[in-house]
């Protein structure tokens, strides 16, 4: 799995603007070159003699069995990164057994999503907007549809100070043309007791993401979420914000086994989905590299990229010296890994 030249070649298909979109973060970019670059900062300390013939990479999201630890995080926009959009990379998921998570912020049409076989989970990202009606509605279709949980969306209470963005003046084209401004369109007014209120009207489990600290996380889980997704939008929003990487053991120790905890933000290597699931993530997602792979070559660019993760994951399994998922635990960290330049 080569990414950077994966990414060479999606630049090379789409304009600068778009390019710079999915790219981009906030401001100085602090926080999203943080994200990759914390993950390198812990080392390994790999177990050897523990017979790795056969290594296992399944595992479990509330119940449900994935081919491996990594998801498909929830992304806008797909439909303009191919023709077929969210429904290639949902293809995908499900050829590679991957937890797809649909994004419906002007990714295309999530019944389209909900046709498209699949035996691995799927869930549907939503965010809370100013017409809360419309977030309830596709909350209340998204059992019928398929979808096995709800992933709301909460750290976009402004939308990021994105200077690419601004500079390309960019703005939010939907799937049906209309252009959106996310300031708008958000509710900014939300609190612990939205999180009760939509857990109740959620006929299907509610994950929380955006959460970067054990006290929110466990206010959430107070308030009825199921999960919580350990994760700073991948750099786009509050620049100076600490990398996830950082941010998870806190909220693992926090919630203290009451919630699953996922992670996402700059995991671009197996090793560093290895080390999430030694911080203690139940599995973690990712996003610009699925979406370099959907501009590269629709299904089969996501295929690859899944498949290249999971390929790593067994490698970098085999080398620690563990079998299954369930054997990556802390004892894989070498102590105070901080210290690593
Ligand atoms: C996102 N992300 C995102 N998150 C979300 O909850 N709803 C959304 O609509 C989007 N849209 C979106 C578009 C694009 C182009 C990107 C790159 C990201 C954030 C995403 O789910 C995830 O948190 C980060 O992308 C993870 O970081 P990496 O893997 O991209 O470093
Ligand atoms: C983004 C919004 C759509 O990150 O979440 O671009």
């Amino acid at each position: 799995m080569d990414l950077p030249d994966l990414e060479a070649e999606a630049k090379s298909k789409i304009d600068a603007t778009f390019y710079d979109y999915i790219a981009g973060g906030a401001e100085d970019e602090r926080t999203l070159t943080d994200n990759e670059a914390a993950w390198s900062r812990f080392r390994l300390r790999p177990k050897v003699l523990r017979d790795v013939r056969s290594i296992d990479t399944t595992t479990t999201v509330l119940g449900a069995r994935i081919s491996s630890p990594v998801a498909v995080a929830p992304m806008a926009m797909q439909h303009r990164a191919s023709e077929t959009g969210p429904v290639a990379t949902a293809r995908a998921s499900a050829a590679t057994g991957a937890l797809f998570c649909m994004g419906l912020f002007g990714a295309g049409s999530a019944k389209a999503v909900a046709a498209v076989p699949d035996d691995a989970p799927r869930w549907l990202q939503v965010y809370v907007l100013a017409d809360r009606e419309r977030s309830v509605a596709a909350i209340a279709r998204s059992a019928d549809q398929g979808y096995g949980a709800v992933m709301l969306t909460v750290d976009v209470a402004r939308q990021g100070n994105r200077r690419r963005d601004a500079r390309n003046r960019w703005t939010f084209q939907q799937s049906d043309g209309q252009v959106e401004d996310p300031n708008e369109l958000f509710d900014h007014a939300l609190t612990f007791d939205d999180i009760h209120w939509f857990s109740e009207r959620s006929p299907i489990p509610l994950v929380v993401k955006g959460v970067m600290r054990g006290d929110d996380a466990n206010a959430c889980i107070d308030a009825g979420a199921a999960g919580i997704v350990v994760s700073n939008h991948g750099g786009r929003q509050l620049d100076g914000a600490l990398a996830t990487a950082d941010a998870l053991s806190e909220v693992v120790d926090s919630v203290a086994g009451r919630a699953e905890v996922y992670v996402d933000g700059g995991i671009r290597r197996g090793q560093h989905v290895v080390k999430a699931l030694a911080l203690g993530a139940q599995a973690v997602f990712v996003g610009r590299p699925v979406m370099w792979g959907l501009i590269a070559a629709d299904q089969k660019g996501v295929e690859g990229v899944l498949r290249g993760f999971q390929n790593e994951v067994e490698r970098v399994m085999a080398l620690c010296g563990v079998r299954e998922v369930s054997e990556i635990d802390a004892s894989l960290l070498a102590p105070r890994a901080q210290d690593f330049a």
